[in-house]
């Protein structure tokens, strides 16, 4: 495996290093300037995760891809929680490995570029409509800022609300297809049996019903970009046609046996771990891999809430502006209260409740009255002493109960459940088959 990496890596013009144990390894950082490593989890010497912290030790920002055994899944994840950038499951093909590889290195070339970029001008990145004082989200404009003129896939991570769609039009409208559409598509939204014809389109006479032939969202954003959210929601038959899509840029309509070319952009986002749905097996690797080209993680508000005033300040302006007020002014204990808060929705909860807070207030002083916070896990006393969970049950009972209620009301709408619960379809799915909900789809 070493020889065969170093010839196929030496091919695409690496100078690779190689080193039959952990201490040869080590020696080999230290004395060589190195870009990346790639490791086994099982060496001579030493075990695989002592090896991660000392190269960490000689580099600290040195990214590490290591290669683990199917059904290894949890050493992986100590891998990453060690510090591992990546990691490749083995067996894999040279191709798969190729593309982590070329991913970490783009994605050091953007931190370096940034760093120096930012470092030689203090650089601050400004976008129409986003609020970004905080270091975090200068970070997360810097790499839009790398990755919108160029065509590579963006695949954006976050929680429900951090701003992931806003973030998804900024790398459009900064991409040289900014004159051309922007087309989104909500995995969630679409039934299952639609989503084909939705993405590709249709000829007449596809399927009953099909009077008329229609272009799918692919075709209709050719020369823009494609904003697939949730991506974790798509049913496992579409991922394979997304994945030759991405591949050959080329697909066919439903029914139909032209073959079309398109340019497009795609950007991709998911609230949910993405990882988690790999390892259980809902979504596929190669796929993850086609669309994780450049990872851009937004933060949740709780991460920078530096940003809270600015943030507050613009929505004020716009929900003034939208309800014909006069601009109002926050009290300082009402900002603090705002500051204090854990914001479990993230910016569109900050949002909101400023919209609330325009909508009630009488005079143009927004007061801590004004203020409504969902009441969530509150902090008082008397929550603090009431017991956390119904007698006698476990937590994971409790999950359950939870997971039915949320069914109950959705009167079995397992889409609608998973929303209510913040789960991705397909977690919902697999959460019901371990507590034996039987899937009848
Ligand atoms: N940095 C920011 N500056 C200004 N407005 C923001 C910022 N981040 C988010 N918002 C606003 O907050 C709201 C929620 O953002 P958005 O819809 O982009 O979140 P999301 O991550 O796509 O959420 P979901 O996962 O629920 O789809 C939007 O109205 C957006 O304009
Ligand atoms: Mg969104």
């Amino acid at each position: 495996m070493r020889r065969l990496l170093e010839i196929s890596l030496g091919e695409d013009g690496h100078t690779v290093h190689i080193a039959a144990e952990a201490e040869a390894g080590l020696k080999c950082l230290r004395r060589e300037v190195i870009d990346l490593v790639v490791t086994d989890l099982k060496l001579p010497g030493m075990n695989g995760l002592e090896f991660l912290q000392e190269a960490k030790r000689v580099n600290a920002a040195l990214p590490i891809v290591v290669m683990t055994a199917y059904g290894s899944v949890e050493t992986a994840v100590d891998a990453m929680k060690a510090g591992a950038s990546d990691y490749v499951l083995k067996p894999f093909t040279m191709a798969e490995m190729k593309l982590v590889i070329r991913k970490e290195l783009d994605v050091q070339k953007v931190r370096d570029e940034n760093r120096t970029l930012r470092e030689a001008l203090g650089k601050r990145y400004h976008y129409q409509n986003i609020v970004a004082r905080s270091g975090k989200m200068q970070e997360v404009l810097a790499i839009v800022a790398r990755v919108a003129p160029a065509n590579s896939t963006v695949l954006l991570g976050g929680e429900s609300g951090v701003g992931k769609d806003l973030i998804a039009r900024a790398i459009h409208q900064n991409s040289r297809r900014a004159s051309g559409p922007f087309i989104k598509i909500n995995s969630t939204a679409i039934p299952d049996n639609l989503f084909e014809s939705e993405l590709f389109g249709y000829e007449k006479g596809a399927f009953t019903g099909a009077n008329n032939s229609k272009p799918g969202k692919f075709e209709l954003a050719d020369k823009g970009s494609l904003f697939l959210d949730e991506i974790g929601d798509v049913p496992a038959p579409i991922q394979v046609k997304l994945l030759r899509v991405l591949q050959e840029r080329e697909f066919e309509r439903l029914g139909g046996t032209r073959t079309i070319k398109v340019d497009v952009r795609l950007v991709a986002a998911t609230n949910k771990d993405l990882r988690a749905a790999l390892e259980q097996g809902t979504f596929r690797e190669d796929l993850y891999y086609r669309l994780n080209v450049v990872p851009i993680d937004i933060p949740p508000l709780r991460e920078h809430k530096e940003d809270i005033p600015d943030l507050v300040h613009h929505f004020l302006a716009r929900f003034t502006r939208e309800n014909g007020k006069e601009m109002e002014i926050i009290t300082a204990p009402a900002l603090k209260l705002l500051m204090d808060y854990h914001w479990p929705g993230n910016v569109r909860q900050l949002e909101n409740t400023v919209e609330r807070a325009v909508a009630l207030s009488s005079d143009d002083l927004i007061d801590v009255d004004d203020i409504h916070l969902d009441s969530g896990p509150s902090k008082n006393a008397a929550a603090a002493a009431a017991p956390l969970l119904p007698e006698g049950m476990t937590l994971e009972q409790w999950e359950d109960e939870i997971i039915r209620e949320a069914l109950r009301r959705a009167q079995g709408n397992k889409s609608q459940a998973a929303r209510m619960l913040g789960l991705s379809r397909n977690a919902l799915r697999y959460r019901l088959s371990k507590i034996g909900v039987v899937d009848e789809e």
